[in-house]
Order: structure tokens, then C-alpha cells, then sequence
């Protein structure tokens, strides 16, 4: 008789599947046909293209190709539908969501089966992960549309949004995206990735049963020519994109000068940190979410493990061992853990990559698994002694690969995790929660998952730093994304600028200096520019270069660190400080006013006091909050600075403007490189001597006089600039929008000049702070 340790020893899975009748009947119900969903009708499509099973490599459908004239046709149709459903008071609009959210749960079977069979991933992601939330976030987001009035009195919807999602994630990228627009009152023309159209077809459907007006929804299929001509579209108010970092930048630079509202949701490379201390059978598990679900094909997926050194062979063996274990196999199967690739060329791309890797020192590990005969199949690998500058440690794969370091010390572990132009997430698995909590603060993500991974909530922001992009899907974060606050805006003074035909000053000792590093510089180029005086005479200001820009970024580089770690309630007391020594220099200030022929030079220095004291006042008062997801964790969010600011100021007010658009900026933790006032960049000057004498720390605050046209393409180009905000005219702010996709920069160009006398709003401070979430789960 067997025992039962044999019985355990021998136990092996029977296949489970789930029947594909739900959905193959639907898709003949079609006739395996697809037009696009535009004005509540389907309209048929000029040309197809198939829809492939990547697992069987079989033809699902044929799907339409959308033209210019498709998205023509579809962004009218939105255009049309805006201001009947924008103007539905919030809770009608909530009727809707909530009726799509009941759809897709009675649905459920259904788009979880299509979902599988067009993109590959196994049946029991789709089943217990996409459609649940899928539901989750249009049943949250119908609650914000009930509240939105209440919420955000000085809002409005942004209009017609043009909405570009991936392959990944299908249905719930299209949740992510439609939920929180269609809640604020947009209305949406949606494309999904031409591998995965599907369910998107049915979620049109969906919102035909349930009579979303017309035109409110519209999808329409095809691929990347599809997309660029939406991006394109003159009457798209809004891009929502998700994809790669590649297309990401290209948007960037199609949309500059267009005032399209603009958010990216890019690629990663996420560490997965271990440390000594541990849960190591949890971290093993842990892993097999973060890198095996959905074939790793996911933007925060933990790709790149880094463990402590001294478990690190051990941890690996674990790994190893449960690699052996998971079952690749036919999506349907609900007992498979890795179904198909999306598709032959990413494929193709994951085993180029993995191969590089190899060949650049890596050591593969594949467990031992019968792939099955036909489709797309790639077996789980781990990449080990991978150095941090190779092509694997720093190149998103996007499938279920590993790369595997290690590290020493949590400052190493920062170092290592931070080793990337990427800042989606992060996941680190230790006992010690000082040591993780601390290490989670410092790591440059967006997300960051304490001894758990790959959670996800329609109550919690998700998005990416650095060339991850920018923009937050989910929470309040993500509302904003659809809703444009109100900034006061004035009469544009016309104003004379700098004489633009400088002398070359021989006595380089008259001329003001630069300030970079907290110290006063003299220019790089020794060129000075003449400013006519009211009182008749000439001022003479440097002539900063590129030279001088790059020094002040470098200065402020090496101070952003120091000054975002200060705390909130000491940059709020040297504000304070400020102010005061500026009170002090009034007649100085008030003199560098109306020696450019200022009229109410007294009332600008008043305002401007006020507004310092405004800014010191909220240095310590923007702050987090703590969620509530549907499971035992706690999300605390952190409001973070992005890093080294650029801000080109306004010709005008000179002084009022200045601190208006430097203040907030400091006030949150960003080190700053400011240009002032091409008008009159006196005040500034002034300023020199008064931030010394301010305790704020050399570095932080860098000024760099001369013609903004030739320093901005400087700041807007850099790599070390994080964010640039441009209060100058709009051809120059196209110019630098263009010039700042290299590094994707959060860019603020307002349109038409700002009220600056105004009592300004916290959209200042939203726009000087990158949201983080931090999840905690816990149990006993
Ligand atoms: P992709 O970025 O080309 O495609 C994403 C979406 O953008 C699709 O709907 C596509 O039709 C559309 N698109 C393509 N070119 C466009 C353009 N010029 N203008 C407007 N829309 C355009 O991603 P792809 O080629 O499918 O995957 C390539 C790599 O991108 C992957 O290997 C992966 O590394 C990364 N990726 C990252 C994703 C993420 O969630 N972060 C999702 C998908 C891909």
C-alpha cells in the first residue's frame, strides 16, 4: 500500500481547463469581424488584420485597421458627446460607471477566457486578477464621479481624450484609463495594442448594453499609424499613454506646444531587494509574482533581484528549486503558472536579450520543462552573476527573465536600485522595518511594495519617476490627470527684454555675477549684456552660457539629496528666515524694481513678502495620506521632490514672479536653477547676498542671469534636470517641450501669462512633488 509521503512525493497536477466555447461563440457571433465602436455604432473597417492565439498560433478574428478618417470620425464623435455628459451632474455619470462595473462582473467568465486567448496569459490571472480589478476600479471611480463637484470645486474636465494602452494588461489598462476620465466628465477615444483588441470590442459592447450616451466611448482598433495620428488629432485635449519608453518619447516630442495634456506610463526595471534578515521563503514566493506573472511581460515587474550577499547562493538554490516548479503550459489550464509570450517578435526580442546576457558573462539557469510544441513559449530563467552595467541589468526584457546581483550594505542596495533611468517600482523583502521603510524612501520609484509584490488598488496612484514617466493612474493622483485646475491668468504687459546686442564689457569687476553653489561666479563666457536704466544710466548683468548652466545643475545636483532629507519643518523655518532678510533689503528690492521704470514697486515687495510666507507655511503642511485597500495593507503615501528643477521665470512681475515660481519649488525639497526675468533681472541679483545670509544651503537655489534663449535649450536638454517649468512665451515653451523628451522631464508651461498677484493654489506644490506609495502588508 502507498504511503502517503509517496503520494506527496509523486502528486502531480491533472489538467484543468477552462472551456474556450464562451468565448469562441462570441467571437462567431461577430463572425470573427471587428469594426471600430465609434458614436455608440460599430462602423466597418476599410482593412483588417488578424488576431493571433499566441499560444495555439491560430487566427481568433480580424480586426479593423483605424485611418486618419477612423480617428477623424471617432474624436468627433467625442467632441459632440462632451458637453452633454460633461455637464450631467457627477452622480448620473456614476449610474454608468457603476452599470459597466455590474457588466463586467456578470461578464466575467467571458472577458477573463477572451482576455486569455488573445494575449496568452494564463486563465487564472485574468480570472482572479485583471477582471476583479477591472470592476474595482470602475466601481471607485463611479464614487469620485458622485463627489467630483464636492471634491474639486475649482476643476473642470479636460475634454476629449485620446487614450493609447499595451498588450499587458488589456482590459485593465482600459479600466485604468476610461474609469477616472469618463467619472471627471471627459469623454474617451480609446486604441488598444493591436496584439489585444478583443476585450476591449466587448467592453464596447458592454457600454452599448448599458446605453453610455453616444460618442461618450469610442474605440477604435489598429496599430502604432492609428496611434500616432490620435496623438496627432488637433481636438485630442488629452494623451494617456502606456507602453514603451520609445513611443513615450516620441508623444512627448509630437505633442510639444500643442497644450495637450500629457501622461506616460513607461517601462521598467524594477529591483526586487532581499536582505539577509529576510522572510526567505516569502521573498522566493514573492518572486514568483514579481517576475512570473504574466510571463513578466509587466511594466513594475521585479526584474532585476538584488540580494545580500551573504544568502545570496542560498536564496538562489531556493529560487532554483521553485523555478523547477512552476508549470508553462496552455493558458486556459487553470493549474498553468506561465502561459505564452504575446506574441513571435517579443519572443524573438526576449531571446536575443537573454543570449546577450550570456555572452556578456551571464550564467542562465532554465529549469528542466517540456515547453509545448507550438506557440509562444519561453521557459523561466534566472541570470546570475550579471554585472550592473550590462545590457540584461539595465535593458527591459519584458518577459520572465531574472537578472540576479547582489550587495553588501542597504546604501549599496540604494545605489544598485537606483542604477537605472527607469523608477516604476521597487519590492524589498527584510524583517527590519526601519531598514526597509528607510530604503523605501530613498529608492526612486513610484511604487514601492514591503515584504510583498505586484499589489495593485484603483484607490492607490500608480506611476513612474525619471523615464518611467510621469502622470499617477489610481487614487486622487490619477483623477487629477483628467482635470484642469483653473490658474488665474493676467494681461501680458509688453515688456522690453535685455538688449540683445551685448557689449563685451572689459571690466569684468563692474559686472554682477552668476550665483551657482552658493557662491558668486563670474560667467564662463566673460560676456556681459547692457541694461538701459530708468534713471538713464546701465546695468551691466552676465551673459551666462551653456557652460554656466551645466555648473549650476551640477551644483544643484549635488545638493538635491541633502536638501529633500531635510525636514519639513526646518526648510519651512529658513523660509521664514528668508523673508525676514528680505524685509531687511526692502529698499534695495524696491530700488531693483524701479530702476527698470516699475510703477508700484512697494505693493509687488509687500506681495512678494506675503508670498514667501505663504510658501514657508505650507513647507511643512503638504503631506501624505494613508489608504485603504481592499486587503490587509496599509499604503502611505509620500509627496517627494523630483529633484533638480529649471524654471525659465516670467519677464513679469520681476521679483513677485520670481519668488512666486522659485518658492514653491524649494519649499517642497527640489534643488532649483532659475533664470530670471529677461525683463529685469535685477531683483534677483539682490537676492544673492539675502539667500546667503538664509541658511538655505549652497546649491539649492542657483541663478543664472543672461538671454533665455540661449540657456534654456541647456536646462530643457539636460539629464540631471528633472523638471522644467517655462513661464515664457509659447514658442520658446514648444521648444524646450520638444527638447525635453531625452530624459522626460515633467514640464509646466502654462499658456498666456499668470496672475501672479493672485493667492496661488496647491497645484504648485502638486506640480514640485512626484507621488510615492508604499505598501505595508500585515498579519499575524
Ligand atoms: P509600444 O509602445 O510600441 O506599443 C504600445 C501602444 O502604443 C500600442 O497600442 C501601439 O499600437 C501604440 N503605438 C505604437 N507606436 C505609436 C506611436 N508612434 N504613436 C502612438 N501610439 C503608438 O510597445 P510594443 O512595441 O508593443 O512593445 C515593445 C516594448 O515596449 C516591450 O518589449 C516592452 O519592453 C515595452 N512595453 C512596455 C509596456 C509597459 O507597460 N510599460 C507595455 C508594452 C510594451
Amino acid at each position: 500500500m502507498s504511503q502517503v509521503t509517496d503520494i506527496l512525493q509523486n502528486l502531480d497536477y491533472g489538467v484543468a481547463p477552462e472551456s474556450a466555447q464562451l468565448a469562441d461563440d462570441w467571437l462567431n457571433e461577430h463572425g470573427r469581424t471587428f469594426g471600430h465602436y465609434i458614436g455608440g455604432q460599430w462602423v466597418a473597417a476599410d482593412t483588417t488584420f488578424a488576431t493571433i492565439n499566441p499560444a495555439t498560433g491560430t487566427e481568433l478574428a480580424q480586426i479593423g485597421q483605424g485611418t486618419e478618417a477612423t480617428v477623424n470620425q471617432a474624436v468627433e464623435a467625442a467632441g459632440v458627446a462632451f458637453g452633454t455628459w460633461n455637464s450631467l451632474p457627477g452622480a448620473e455619470r456614476a449610474k454608468y460607471l457603476y452599470a459597466i462595473a455590474r457588466q463586467i462582473q456578470k461578464h466575467a467568465r467571458l472577458f477573463a477566457v477572451l482576455e486569455s486567448m488573445d494575449n496568452g496569459k494564463p486563465i487564472r490571472e485574468t480570472r482572479d486578477v485583471d477582471v476583479p480589478l477591472v470592476a474595482r476600479h470602475f466601481y471607485y471611480h463611479a464614487g469620485w464621479a458622485t463627489l467630483a463637484e464636492e471634491e474639486y470645486p475649482h476643476h473642470g474636465p479636460v475634454g476629449v481624450c485620446g487614450q493609447i494602452i499595451p498588450w499587458n494588461f488589456p482590459l485593465l489598462m482600459l479600466a485604468w484609463k476610461i474609469a477616472p476620465a469618463l467619472a471627471m466628465g471627459n469623454t474617451v477615444v480609446l486604441k488598444p495594442a493591436e496584439f489585444t483588441s478583443l476585450t476591449a470590442l466587448l467592453f464596447a459592447e458592454i457600454c452599448q448594453r448599458v446605453g453610455v450616451p453616444k460618442g461618450v466611448v469610442n474605440i477604435i482598433t489598429g496599430d502604432g499609424e492609428t496611434g500616432k495620428a490620435l496623438v496627432a488629432h488637433p481636438n485630442v485635449d488629452k494623451i494617456a499613454f502606456t507602453g514603451s519608453t520609445e513611443v513615450g518619447k516620441h508623444i512627448r516630442r509630437s505633442t510639444a506646444g500643442s497644450h495637450k495634456k500629457l501622461s506616460l506610463e513607461l517601462g521598467g526595471k524594477s529591483p526586487y531587494i532581499v536582505f539577509d534578515d529576510a522572510d526567505m521563503d516569502a521573498a522566493v514566493e514573492g518572486l514568483v509574482d514579481a517576475i512570473w506573472f504574466n510571463q513578466g511581460q509587466v511594466c513594475c515587474a521585479g526584474s532585476r533581484l538584488l540580494v545580500q550577499e551573504s544568502i545570496a547562493e542560498e536564496f538562489y538554490a531556493r529560487v532554483r528549486r521553485r523555478m523547477a516548479q512552476l508549470r508553462v503550459g496552455d493558458p486556459l489550464d487553470k493549474a498553468t503558472d506561465i502561459g505564452a509570450v504575446v506574441d513571435t517578435t517579443q519572443l524573438e526580442r526576449i531571446h536575443q536579450l537573454v543570449e546577450q546576457g550570456v555572452a556578456e558573462g551571464a550564467e542562465k539557469f532554465q529549469p528542466e520543462c517540456t515547453l509545448p510544441a507550438q506557440g509562444c513559449f519561453y521557459p523561466p530563467t534566472l541570470l546570475t552573476g550579471v554585472e550592473p552595467a550590462s545590457t540584461v541589468a539595465q535593458v527591459e526584457i519584458f518577459g520572465p527573465v531574472l537578472v540576479a546581483m547582489t550587495f553588501r550594505t542597504p546604501s549599496e542596495a540604494v545605489a544598485l536600485a537606483n542604477n537605472t533611468i527607469y523608477g516604476l517600482a521597487g519590492t524589498i523583502f527584510s524583517q527590519n522595518l526601519d531598514i526597509a521603510h528607510d530604503v523605501a524612501a530613498q529608492i526612486k520609484a513610484g511604487v514601492i511594495w514591503i515584504n510583498g509584490t505586484n499589489f495593485f488598488d484603483a484607490s492607490v496612484g500608480f506611476g513612474g519617476y525619471k523615464e518611467s514617466g510621469f502622470g499617477r493612474e489610481g487614487g486622487r493622483e490619477g483623477l487629477e490627470e483628467y482635470l484642469v485646475r483653473d490658474l488665474p491668468t493676467a494681461e501680458a504687459p509688453r515688456l522690453p527684454v535685455i538688449d540683445p546686442l551685448p557689449d563685451v564689457d572689459p571690466d569684468i569687476d563692474r559686472t554682477h555675477k552668476l550665483y551657482i553653489g552658493g557662491k558668486q561666479v563670474r560667467t564662463d563666457s566673460g560676456y556681459s549684456l547692457s541694461l538701459p536704466l530708468a534713471t538713464g544710466g546701465m546695468a551691466d548683468i552676465s551673459r551666462g552660457n551653456r557652460k554656466d548652466i551645466r555648473n549650476a545643475v551640477e551644483a544643484a545636483e549635488a545638493a538635491a539629496a541633502g536638501w529633500a532629507s531635510t525636514t519639513a519643518f526646518t526648510r519651512a523655518q529658513i523660509l521664514y528666515y528668508l523673508a525676514e532678510n528680505m524685509q531687511g533689503a526692502r529698499h534695495q528690492l524696491v530700488e531693483s524694481l524701479t530702476a527698470r521704470g516699475q510703477q508700484s514697486a512697494e505693493k509687488e515687495f509687500d506681495a512678494t513678502i506675503h508670498r514667501v510666507l505663504h510658501w514657508a507655511a505650507w513647507a511643512d503642511k503638504y503631506e501624505g495620506t494613508v489608504h485603504q485597500p481592499p486587503l490587509r495593507a496599509m499604503v502611505y503615501t509620500r509627496p517627494e521632490p523630483l529633484g533638480v528643477v529649471g524654471i525659465i521665470n516670467p519677464a513679469a512681475p520681476a521679483l513677485l514672479g520670481f519668488i512666486g515660481a522659485c518658492l514653491p519649488a524649494i519649499a517642497m525639497g527640489n534643488a532649483m536653477v532659475a533664470v530670471p526675468s529677461a525683463h529685469n533681472p535685477l531683483p534677483a541679483l539682490e537676492l544673492f547676498r539675502i539667500i546667503e545670509a538664509s541658511d538655505i544651503p549652497a546649491g539649492v537655489w542657483n541663478i543664472v542671469t543672461g538671454l533665455p534663449e540661449e540657456l534654456e535649450s541647456t536646462l530643457a536638454g539636460h539629464d540631471g534636470v528633472m523638471a522644467l517649468w517655462h513661464f515664457g512665451e509659447s514658442a520658446a515653451q514648444a521648444k524646450a517641450e520638444l527638447e525635453s523628451a531625452g530624459n522626460l522631464k515633467q514640464m509646466w508651461t502654462p499658456s498666456g501669462p499668470l496672475d501672479w498677484h493672485t493667492t496661488p493654489s496647491t497645484e504648485w506644490l502638486r506640480r514640485s512633488t512626484q507621488v510615492k506609495n508604499i505598501w505595508v502588508p500585515y498579519g499575524a
